[in-house]
């Protein structure tokens, strides 16, 4: 039995956590601390919040002392630390929130994980502060380099992939000097349920079925790893279960895809999930596949993004030959599910768009 601690739980990939462990380990007590930025949604928890072993706190993780007193209270004695800016284009435009979060956030959480853990006398038996980071703090591959390894030099180009290399180097920093128990697991792009359409694959999935351009930056011919979520998910599991303290390992799919092939594809699949339920035309007018048009028409070539990072690409031998890891979900099996599950949850996604969660959470209420 273990008390999680997953901050940023009311993000994408933190949401999409916490149900995977409420799901598989129902003696586990779950908080979710989430300071519920533009990108954190507790409606996202609305079923996680009706599970006993479940709680929800709006908090800070740069919040040291109210993050000591949670570890303290809560009797924590695992941290999944997800919390995080998380978007490349905002890092651009305002750096600054990246390091307080991701620089500082971490930093303050690692603080409070020493005080509680290391320096306390009311510390639990064992404990882990597993930290969350991303395969971009090894920079851009060339078309014949090899795959980012966890000995690949970091070389972070934009402002989000520096806080991230910067946290990571913190968490490593935090084993070596004094001995918290810690690892890292550095994940290539995650797509799926509860994803903000403000990244690549829901952003085209919302704009195809309201009939808006899809912007491809640059020549669309940047390359990206991509992983289901929940494949992810397993990943972190398989770290915490088996994972060696004070290592790093990286999580990925093997499933590199050209941008302006993944468009095509969700073109593709929203075309014939038209073609084959004619109630989606009804429910989106807008899109082109309403009227019988090729939702590619939308494609729109765009200004590239400065310093795009051209491709990105994870050796997953470590995870996979020292703790068993298999991603579950073919990309197809996993992008057909990401956009049933938007079309099933259109309320969610008009609602994280707008601000307005309530209506999303209500409906969820009717249907149970
Ligand atoms: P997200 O932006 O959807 O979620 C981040 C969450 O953190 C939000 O709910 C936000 O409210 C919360 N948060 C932000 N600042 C906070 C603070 N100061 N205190 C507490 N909570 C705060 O991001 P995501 O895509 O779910 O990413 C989660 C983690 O996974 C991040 O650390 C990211 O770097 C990492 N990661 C993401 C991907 C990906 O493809 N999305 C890939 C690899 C690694
Ligand atoms: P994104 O989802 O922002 O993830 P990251 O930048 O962290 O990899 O972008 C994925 C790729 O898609 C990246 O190469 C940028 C590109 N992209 C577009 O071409 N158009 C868009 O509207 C967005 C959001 C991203």
């Amino acid at each position: 039995m273990a008390n999680l601690l997953v901050t940023g739980g009311a993000g994408f990939i933190g949401t999409n956590f916490v149900y995977y462990w409420l799901d598989r380990r129902a003696d586990d007590r779950v908080v979710a601390l989430d300071a519920l930025t533009y990108a954190g949604n507790r409606a996202s928890l609305v079923a996680a919040e009706e599970q006993d072993n479940f709680r929800f706190v709006k908090g800070d993780i740069r919040d040291e002392a109210a993050m000591a007193q949670l570890l303290r209270e809560e009797k924590i004695d695992t941290i999944v630390n997800f919390a995080a800016e998380s978007h490349v284009d905002r890092s651009i435009v305002g750096p600054d929130a990246f390091i307080e979060t991701n620089v500082i956030g971490t930093h303050n959480l690692l603080k409070a994980a020493k005080t509680v853990w290391l320096d306390g006398d009311d510390a639990p038996a064992t404990h882990r502060f597993h930290h969350i980071s991303t395969d971009e703090v090894y920079g851009a591959l060339g078309a014949t380099d090899p795959a980012f390894r966890e000995d690949t030099p970091y070389a972070p180009n934009s402002p989000y992939a520096a806080s991230k290399a910067a946290s990571d180097h913190l968490v490593r920093a935090y084993h070596h000097t004094y001995g918290l128990q810690v690892s890292t697991s550095n994940c290539s792009n995650n797509y799926g349920p509860f994803h903000f359409p403000e990244k690549l694959i829901p952003l085209m999935i919302v704009n195809a079925l309201t009939g808006k351009p899809l912007p491809i930056y640059g020549d669309g011919s940047n390359i990206r790893d991509w992983l289901y979520v929940e494949d992810h998910c397993r990943g972190i599991e398989l770290v915490l279960e088996k994972g060696v303290i004070g290592e790093t390992y990286n999580i990925g799919g093997r499933n590199e895809w050209r941008n302006i092939e993944i468009v095509r594809e969700i073109c593709l699949l929203i075309d014939k999930a038209f073609a084959t339920d004619p109630g989606l035309a009804k429910r989106f007018p807008d899109a082109p596949a309403a009227a019988g048009e090729t939702t590619s028409s939308l494609i729109t070539m765009v200004k590239d993004r400065p310093g795009h990072d051209w491709r990105y690409a994870v050796d997953t031998t470590r995870i996979t030959d020292e703790l068993g890891f298999a991603p579950a979900e073919s990309f197809e099996s996993g992008l057909k599910k990401t956009i049933a599950w938007m079309f099933e949850n259109e309320t969610w996604w008009r609602a994280v768009m707008d601000g307005s969660y309530r209506a999303w959470i209500d409906s969820q209420y009717v249907a149970r």
